[in-house]
């Protein structure tokens, strides 16, 4: 890598992929070790419904190993929770942006089941957003974004915008981004944006994805106390090889609260939901 990080994520890889998909998500029921996990979740129309293949788990950010039912259906339940908050909202959901949307865990959700929903994705990494635009529903349109925080999209589009786990990795032009969300959404439009914060450091143990990396990250003792306190409103951990370039962005929640809401009314905030990181919910002034 030439140090420049922009670049690496952008255009990670010219590479072509092959591309084998996985068949569609019903016939990964039975082997999946965590279908338990789902039985609250009314899944069964719309498994039946969903034809469309699933990504393998390298073209899907490693998301559930090979539990391929219950990627599926994470992105199944999301949806749920998205559309029941919009309800709670009083906003009526007629088009949506899943920013940073990588092999489509919700949109396809939104392309099979709400098919009445305009639904955009966008990614900054190509490959996801040819791997949406092959084997996902043709209603469904996926673009790629630049890392300059610029949207293909006019003013005053969206009812409803997500991003999980993308702000967790936006180091550069955070608020940028927020005010090119702001610009997209209609008035009184939501964002739903999860976020690592202090208290999701607070609460991080060796069961947590990131538990491992934050732990052996070279400048963990510079830059946090053993219970994993930090100073600032901020903390940054980039991860950085020859061939590969990350980061995690952890956020005080006074400083989310602070500065955030200069954007946008803030609605809601949940800790640990989902699991490991906080939700944001965000409303551009009616
Ligand atoms: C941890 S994955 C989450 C994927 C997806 N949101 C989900 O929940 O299944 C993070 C995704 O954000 C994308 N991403 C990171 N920075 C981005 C940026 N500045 N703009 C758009 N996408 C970005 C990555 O390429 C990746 O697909």
């Amino acid at each position: 890598m030439d140090g420049n990080w922009e670049n690496f994520i952008s255009l990670n890889s010219h590479e072509e992929s092959t591309f084998e998909t996985l068949p569609a998500a019903a016939t990964h029921y039975e082997a999946d070790q965590w279908k338990r996990t789902w039985e609250k979740l009314d899944f069964q129309d719309a498994v039946e419904r969903d034809v469309f293949p699933l990504p393998r788990t390298a073209d899907r950010e490693g998301y559930y190993g090979e539990n391929h039912f219950s990627y599926w259906a994470s992105g199944l339940s999301d949806t749920k929770d998205l559309l029941d908050a919009a309800q709670l909202h009083d906003v009526e959901i007629e088009s949506y942006l899943d920013f940073g949307c990588a092999s489509g865990r919700l949109i396809r959700h939104f392309g099979v089941q709400h098919p009445d929903v305009q639904t955009y994705g966008c990614d900054i990494n190509r490959l996801h957003v040819e791997w949406c635009n092959r084997f996902l529903p043709s209603s469904i349109k996926v673009f790629q974004n630049h890392s300059i925080p610029t949207l293909p999209l006019p003013d005053n589009t969206l009812s409803l915008v997500s991003a999980y786990s993308v702000f967790t990795h936006i180091e550069a032009f955070e608020t940028s981004w927020l005010m090119e969300l702001r610009r997209v959404l209609k008035p009184g439009g939501i964002a739903w944006i999860t976020v690592h914060t202090d208290a999701t450091l607070k609460a991080m143990d060796e069961k947590w994805p990131l538990y491992r990396a934050v732990q052996r990250h070279p400048k963990r003792s510079e830059l946090l106390s053993p219970s994993n306190e930090f100073v600032g409103d901020r903390l940054v951990l980039r991860y950085k090889t020859d061939t590969s370039y990350s980061s995690n962005v952890f956020y005080r929640k006074e400083y989310l609260e602070r500065n955030w809401s200069r954007f946008f009314d803030i609605l809601d905030f949940r800790h640990r939901f989902p699991r490991f990181q906080d939700l944001i919910i965000l409303q551009k002034s009616k």
